[in-house]
């Protein structure tokens, strides 16, 4: 099958440092890719590329076979790839609805006209998470669990062909891990696409079908978990350490 989703020798530099180092991986329709590497191995760089958030500084990004590399973020929302944001920052005024809403706007087009269709969509994505009993809620006084389910509601609500999610559970208990992961596997089974990174290990084992290694900006494994976990360079850069 061909790929959803192509990234072609993508470098970033930071002033002197390389974030993301010529790394090349591809992700088909309904897999589950699992994201690894240390603090500061430049995962959440390497979303950034993707999503558009950040450019480039050299490399490509495919999306269906097509360069999406000089798109604005907006755009490849609109194409169908949502994000998560590690660092959540939920409108505080609003809602958890209205959060999620401007989520699906972001996805779909503006205009008073949206508004309606966007509550909608943000209200079945957020029966889909988990935080139906909510919605009426303000953002800002969900609890950290319940912030994780909002970011996964609002990348959701934009209807992603590609779901990229940065550490969605970081921060949760075994029972909410869990929760998550079935959630996670639910979207899925919508054949979605879906990027995760995540710390927790076991977690990522069980959810993804493949997993890629980054250390200091550089891939250095990306094959099935049991491969990758076994892969003395993988033990060495990564798990020989304390994760947060
Ligand atoms: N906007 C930026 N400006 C300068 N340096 C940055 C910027 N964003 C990230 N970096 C640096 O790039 C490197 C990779 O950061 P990144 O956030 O991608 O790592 P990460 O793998 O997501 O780490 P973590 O597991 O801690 O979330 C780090 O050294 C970081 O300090
Ligand atoms: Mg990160």
């Amino acid at each position: 099958m061909s790929a959803r989703l192509e990234v072609r020798h993508a470098t970033r530099r930071f002033a002197g440092l390389v974030a993301v180092s010529d790394v090349s991986f591809t992700l088909a329709p309904g897999e589950i890719l699992g994201l690894i590497g240390p603090n500061g191995a430049g995962k959440t760089t390497l979303i950034s590329l993707i999503s558009g958030t950040l450019a480039p500084s050299e490399g490509e990004v495919l999306f269906e076979g097509k360069s999406i590399t000089y798109q604005p973020a907006f755009r490849r929302a609109r194409l169908g790839i949502g994000r998560t944001f590690q660092i959540m920052r939920p409108f505080p005024g609003l809602s958890v609805l209205d959060n999620v809403a401007v989520g699906a706007l972001f996805g779909h087009g503006g205009g008073q006209a949206q508004l309606a269709k966007a509550r909608e969509q943000a209200r079945s994505s957020l029966e889909f998470v988990g935080l139906g009993k909510f919605i009426d809620q303000r953002a800002d006084e969900l609890g950290g669990p319940g912030r994780k389910r909002l970011e996964l509601a609002k990348a959701l609500a934009m209807q992603p062909k590609v779901l990229l999610c940065d550490e969605v559970m970081a921060g949760l208990n075994h029972v909410e891990i869990d929760e998550v992961i079935d959630v996670i596997r639910k979207v899925r089974d919508q054949g979605i696409s879906i990027l995760v990174i995540e710390h927790v290990i076991k977690a990522i084992k069980s959810l993804s079908d493949r997993l890629l290694v980054l250390h200091h900006g550089e891939k250095i494994a990306d094959g099935t978990s049991d491969d990758v976990l076994a892969n003395p360079t993988v033990v060495q850069a990564y798990l020989g350490k304390k994760r947060t």
